[in-house]
């Protein structure tokens, strides 16, 4: 059994909302990412109990978490992170790369529209939500190359009104913004530097003050698919480098395992959207 995380005392820098989806239905049973691999079981109960201790530590955080039911025959509807981006109450929904996640975009349109949200766009061009649109505060981080087209830059321009930054992701096993980039602070972030193109790592170092470079083995371990709320960094336990150097930085590290879920190529950030 894996130990209850330890969690600091002390309120958040900023208490957040989050929006999860309970993994009833969690299996892998396609393989659209060098992660998956039908023929290795994952273990329901323990991602059960993993994802519960991942929404604990958040409500002892001080977080608020919300919950979308979960369907059936939508094995990754758990990783919320891709069902949309939500930045001043405005939503912009996801249009999924594969054919498999597809009806996961109106699934969680319909959860915004039935909970009081009033802007929410359904979008002309393919993205995978907060997965690949990464807020940082002074601009928007948009990761293509795998999933997100593109293109979608103009529609997130357009509805939220903050400078766009594209980057181009070159690793399949990076093949979301979120699990090559951690964001702390509006000028500081965690990242690894193999995962991006050679103009895409200068834009990143042009833009971030404080840039933490991962290691290659943090990076295997989905190290950087960390959530953060300004002290704390909720992050994978595996990644115990990558922890040292974001406590060096100043911050609590607040370690949890969901080893069940890398199995999908996911991690704590994953199963998790920020309602802003
Ligand atoms: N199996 C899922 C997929 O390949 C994992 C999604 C992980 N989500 C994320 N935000 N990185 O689409």
């Amino acid at each position: 059994m894996t130990p209850t995380p330890a969690v600091p005392a002390g309120a958040p820098a900023r208490a957040k909302t989050f929006l999860m989806c309970p993994p009833e239905h969690f299996t892998v049973e396609y393989a659209i990412n060098p992660w998956m691999d039908p023929a290795l079981p994952v273990n329901l109960v323990s991602a059960q109990r993993q994802w519960g201790e991942l929404r604990s530590v958040y409500t002892s955080l001080g977080h608020t978490v919300r919950t979308i039911d979960p369907e059936p025959g939508l094995p990754d509807m758990v990783f919320a992170a891709n069902g949309a981006t939500v930045i001043d109450g405005k939503v912009l929904g996801a249009r999924f790369a594969y054919p498999e996640r597809a009806a996961e975009g109106p699934a969680y349109l319909n959860w915004f529209r039935a909970n009081g949200y009033s802007t929410v766009v359904e979008p002309a061009h393919v993205n995978e939500g907060e997965g690949d649109i990464v807020f940082a505060r002074r601009a928007i981080i948009v990761g293509h190359g795998f999933r997100t087209d593109k293109a979608i830059k103009h529609e997130v321009a357009a509805l939220y009104g903050l400078p766009v930054i594209s980057v181009r992701l070159v690793d399949p096993r990076f093949y979301h913004l979120d699990t090559a980039l951690l964001v702390l602070g509006p000028d500081t972030a965690a990242y690894y530097p193999a995962a991006f193109d050679g103009p895409s790592q200068a834009t990143l170092a042009a833009h971030f003050t404080e840039l933490i470079e991962a290691s290659e083995d943090d990076a295997h371990e989905l190290g950087l698919n960390g959530t953060c709320d300004g002290r704390h960094v909720v992050l994978p336990v595996q990644a115990a480098g990558l922890a040292m150097q974001i406590k060096a930085a100043g911050y609590t590290v607040v370690p949890v395992d969901l080893s069940e879920f890398k199995k999908s190529g996911g991690g704590p950030k994953c199963c998790t959207l920020e309602l802003r």
